[in-house]
């Protein structure tokens, strides 16, 4: 059966925004979901001064749901503090994207797990608190 994806999902897995790595970047993170066995990685450079996301790159080998939702949530996390790009939820970005089939809500947890690990990467570099990361049921 074909699942229902918004054109929002869709045009972010055609023509996905900041796929790529960063040189020397200033935090790193990966998620993975054991289950499907996708992956995704994030790449941050912070401007240190006002602690700002200056860019944000992402690889995601998964589904055409974890792709869109990596791209998405690069977008929306760009030129944002970190605290504030912290706060940004898997729902947020599902949401963003006009929603995901129920069964694809894990995929857009990658992209929260991945930023949360590439922002504590940062902080655990720059001698700021590490935050305790939340577990989704999944
Ligand atoms: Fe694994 Fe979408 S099916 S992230």
């Amino acid at each position: 059966m074909a699942l229902d994806y918004s054109k929002k999902v869709m045009d972010h897995f055609i023509n996905p925004r900041n796929v790529g790595e960063i040189e020397n970047p200033d935090g790193v993170g990966e998620a993975g979901n054991p289950k499907c066995g996708d992956i995704m990685k994030i790449y941050l450079k912070v401007n240190d001064a006002d602690k700002t996301i200056e860019d944000v790159k992402f690889k995601t080998f998964g589904c055409a749901s974890a792709i869109a939702s990596s791209s998405m949530a690069t977008e929306l996390i760009k030129g944002k503090s970190i605290e504030d790009a912290w706060d940004l939820t898997n729902n947020a970005v599902a949401e963003a994207l006009d929603g995901l089939p129920p069964i694809k809500m894990h995929c857009s947890v990658l992209a929260e797990e991945a930023i949360h690990t590439a922002i504590n990467d940062y902080r655990a570099k720059h001698g700021l608190e590490v935050i305790p990361m939340e577990k989704h049921e999944d």
